[in-house]
């Protein structure tokens, strides 16, 4: 059966180059960067190679970048990190639309006494900036907000909020996870303090991710022990992952133009091609503030786990909300902030293209989807 994957914001095929670059690292260079012998120099020597590699791909400086296991990692340590500078009640603002890594992280710092402010985002799925500086206080110590959310693709006005944190003395972290290798992320064009990449969304391994901390933003472990990472995130490093990740980062570099220009044309046609051919269809999230890749849409009276499976009998593969929850069946939290009704929310679907997708799997989706969205309700009760 014909195969197409189109959930390249829940995860990516390794690119071979990438694997190529891997290998060594399992076997005869298996050395610990820590250890003075030639295998441990040779690790050390790949680590640094990699740190060089990323921060030159991100207009970082090389001691800028921490190596953790992923996104997920890297939002924990920023946003812990930073409180963990402080002494008594902290206060943090992030977005309504964050990802579970950073909301249930503020969650997390509520319960043990913290307060966190959530700003709300309107029907795009954009920050309200008004709402995030009248909500900024004396013990205000982060500001969190995403670069490009995971599950709309819609893309907050980084550089704004930065100078509002930057005005204020508050450090300002973001999550470039979906971001990264779709549309530029510089760290001095963005000016944030912090900002955290993960690499298996960008055809890397899994596993491995860096926190971008720039100099001068103090911020303490969240684990312990020796002195890796300059004492941050302690632990052997992952050299083959951090060794992909760096491969990962170059190629979507040396890549980003053919890349973004073929996401973008693959998006657009199926954005037209669907909303041309089938009624009660509606696009979720900004219209141009939106990843080159994403595709979020609402059909009306459809259920979308019916039309997730039948996709999937199909050879096409997409998702629901984003990876994590989507197994749960609850709402997706980013569709409710942007004000969707029920109807709406129960039948959306999240398609994020990748670069292996042609204009051939583009109409093989609208196609299978005007199959099957009829199909569904005609036998629907909604
Ligand atoms: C925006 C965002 N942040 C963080 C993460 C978590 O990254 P990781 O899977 O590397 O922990 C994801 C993954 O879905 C994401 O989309």
């Amino acid at each position: 059966m014909k195969q197409v994957y189109m959930d390249h914001s829940a995860t990516t095929p390794v690119d071979p180059q990438v694997v190529d670059a891997m290998l060594p690292y399992f076997t005869e260079k298996f050395g610990n960067s820590s250890s003075f012998h030639s295998f441990g120099r040779e690790a050390a020597k790949a680590l640094s190679a990699a740190r060089h590699k990323i921060a030159d791909c991100i207009g970082a400086k090389s001691n800028e970048i921490i190596f953790t296991s992923g996104g997920t990692e890297s939002d924990n340590l920023a946003i812990l990190g930073t409180v963990g500078q402080y002494a008594g009640v902290s206060h943090i603002i992030t977005s309504v639309i964050e990802h579970p890594a950073v909301l249930n992280t503020c969650a997390y710092l509520e319960r043990i006494g913290h307060e966190v402010t959530y700003i709300p985002v309107d029907a795009d799925g954009i920050i309200d900036i008004e709402a995030l500086v009248s909500s900024i206080k004396e013990n205000t110590v982060l500001i969190s907000v995403m670069h490009a959310n995971n599950e709309i693709g819609s893309i907050q006005p980084i550089r704004e909020i930065a100078d509002i944190a930057n005005s204020k003395g508050i450090v300002f972290h973001t999550d470039a996870v979906q971001s990264l290798g779709k549309i530029p992320v510089n760290v001095n064009d963005l000016g944030v303090d912090l900002l955290s990449i993960s690499s298996h969304k960008i055809h890397g391994p899994k596993g491995a991710g860096m926190l971008y901390i720039k100099d001068g933003t103090s911020i303490s472990p969240i684990v312990f022990g020796g002195g890796h990472e300059r004492g941050l995130r302690p632990g052997t490093e992952n050299i083959s992952g951090i060794v992909g990740l760096a491969t990962a980062v170059d190629l979507a570099m040396q890549r980003y133009d053919v890349d973004s220009r073929h996401l973008l044309d693959l998006r657009n046609s199926l954005i037209e091609k669907t909303m041309a051919t089938i009624d009660g269809v509606r696009l979720n999230g900004h219209s141009t503030k939106r990843l080159p890749n994403n595709v979020n849409l609402s059909f009306r009276s459809v259920e979308g786990e019916s039309l997730l499976m039948m996709l999937d009998l199909k050879g096409i593969a997409v998702s629901t909300g984003s990876a994590c929850s989507s197994k749960s069946l609850k709402a997706s939290h980013v569709l409710a902030s942007i004000g969707l009704a029920a109807d709406f929310i129960h039948g959306s679907l999240r398609i994020s293209l990748g670069r292996g997708n042609s204009m051939e799997d583009i109409d093989y989706l609208v196609s299978s989807l005007q199959e099957i969205v009829s199909r569904l309700r005609e036998i629907s009760a909604l």
